[in-house]
């Protein structure tokens, strides 16, 4: 794909939009997220007096850096959508902080917030419900660049045509309205509006899983193009660990909102220390039919715990083949178990290791637990059906 930086949208920027806007420093992150968390409270009676709180994400960090892809998975309603939303701030945290380009943004002001809108941008992932069915793609497309209240050097018409053109739509089709383009074409349209701005960073949620199969690479490969040749920095959300392979960089996987591994994508791939990991990734299809018996598919019993009332100490305990009383009592913490590869598990695999620290060796009664790093024996040992 031959595409320039200057066909994206180049913008006249006003004075004050991108006023306090400084150059990130070396080595430092353009994302920062630390102990970020949301709790939606839940009311009951007249007085709508809160009883209860949906821990949606409980205290998740990380950090993505320029150009960097970070994936997101876990299953439905890990908390993943949330997270995104927290980092875009269109949902306020409970506590936490959110730096971006060394900016503490985690309370600013919608009013202070606005400028920085252009720089982070979001892609949804329903391509039918996200755009207006009574727009036309050029009134979409151009949206942006009018809410900003920018002009572009072209004029808006040229630059929603260059966008057009650069996400692989024909740019005399400026005047059609979604319903007469393709699912696959759709989401081209909500990739040009998250680009008419030019962000530094875009959280995709789920860009490709309202997609048929064969259009969903498609949708990939022009997000990978895209970054390339624009210098884009993306957070991938994903319910599978097969959308983020190609793309991501590292992984980070989430469960009942928090995040129980982090890492480089082909360590997080070849080497999973988190059972959950494991798991996830036994439901990845293999592509290769040579290699497909190298692997058993890893059934998780039970459904994923309420939020509500996540299970005490490590939350996937409750679905852990490899549980012990340990896993009931200590929380494990994610820490770093080799260089760039967290996880939060007291056994985990792959790796001599384990995330068991000193505190929580503490909190439990000698012989309560086989010793860290050892895989567990006995019955809460014995590997799920299927493995
Ligand atoms: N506004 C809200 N009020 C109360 N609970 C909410 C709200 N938004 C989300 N939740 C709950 O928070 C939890 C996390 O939701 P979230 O949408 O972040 O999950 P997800 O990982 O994106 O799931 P999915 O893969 O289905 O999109 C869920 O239990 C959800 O029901
Ligand atoms: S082994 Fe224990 S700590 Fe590790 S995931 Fe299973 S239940 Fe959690
Ligand atoms: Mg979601």
């Amino acid at each position: 794909m031959n595409i320039s930086k200057a066909t994206a949208g180049e913008t006249t920027v006003s004075a004050a939009a991108r006023a306090d806007a400084r150059p990130i420093r070396e080595g430092e992150p353009l994302l920062q997220v630390d102990n970020l968390g949301k709790h939606f409270p839940v009311t009951a009676g007249l007085l709508r007096r809160q009883v209860a709180a949906v821990k949606a994400v409980d205290g998740v960090s990380f950090s993505v850096h320029k150009g960097e892809t970070l994936g997101v998975v876990g299953e439905s309603g890990c908390g993943k959508s949330t997270t995104g939303r927290m980092i875009m701030r269109l949902l306020d945290p409970s506590f936490g902080r959110i730096v971006f380009e060394g900016r503490d943004i985690t309370k600013m002001s919608q009013g202070r917030l606005r400028p920085l809108r252009r720089d982070l941008q979001m892609i949804f992932q329903d391509p039918y419900s996200s755009l207006n069915p009574r727009k036309t793609v050029g009134a979409i497309v151009g949206a942006p660049f009018r809410l900003q209240n920018i002009k572009t050097e072209q004029g808006v018409k040229k630059a929603v045509q260059d966008l057009l053109e650069l996400v692989g739509l024909n740019p005399e089709h400026y005047n059609r309205y979604p319903h007469e383009f393709s699912g696959g074409q759709r989401q081209r349209i909500g990739i040009a509006r998250t680009l008419a701005l030019r962000p530094k960073l875009i959280v995709a949620d789920e860009p490709v899983s309202a997609l048929d199969v064969s259009v969903q690479a498609q949708v990939v490969n022009l997000m990978e193009d895209l970054q390339d040749e624009l210098d884009l920095t993306y957070v991938v959300i994903a319910h599978d660990l097969s959308v983020v392979r190609h793309i991501a960089d590292r992984v980070a996987v989430m469960y009942l909102g928090k995040i129980v591994e982090l890492a480089d994508r082909s360590d997080l791939y070849e080497r999973p220390m988190h059972p959950y990991t494991n798991a996830l990734l036994s439901a990845v299809p293999i592509p290769d039919p040579k290699d497909r018996g190298a692997r058993t598919r890893i059934r998780l019993q039970g459904d994923v715990p309420s939020p509500l009332d996540p299970p005490p100490a490590c939350r996937f305990h409750t679905r852990c083949w490899k549980a012990q009383e340990i896993c009931k009592q200590v929380e494990p913490p994610l820490i770093e178990l080799s260089p760039g590869h967290q996880a939060a598990c007291h056994f985990p695999e792959n790796t001599t290791v384990s995330a068991t620290d000193e505190v929580s060796r503490a909190a439990v009664a000698p012989g309560a637990a086989p010793a860290p790093g050892e895989p567990p024996s006995g019955p809460a040992g014995t590997p799920p059906p299927g493995v």
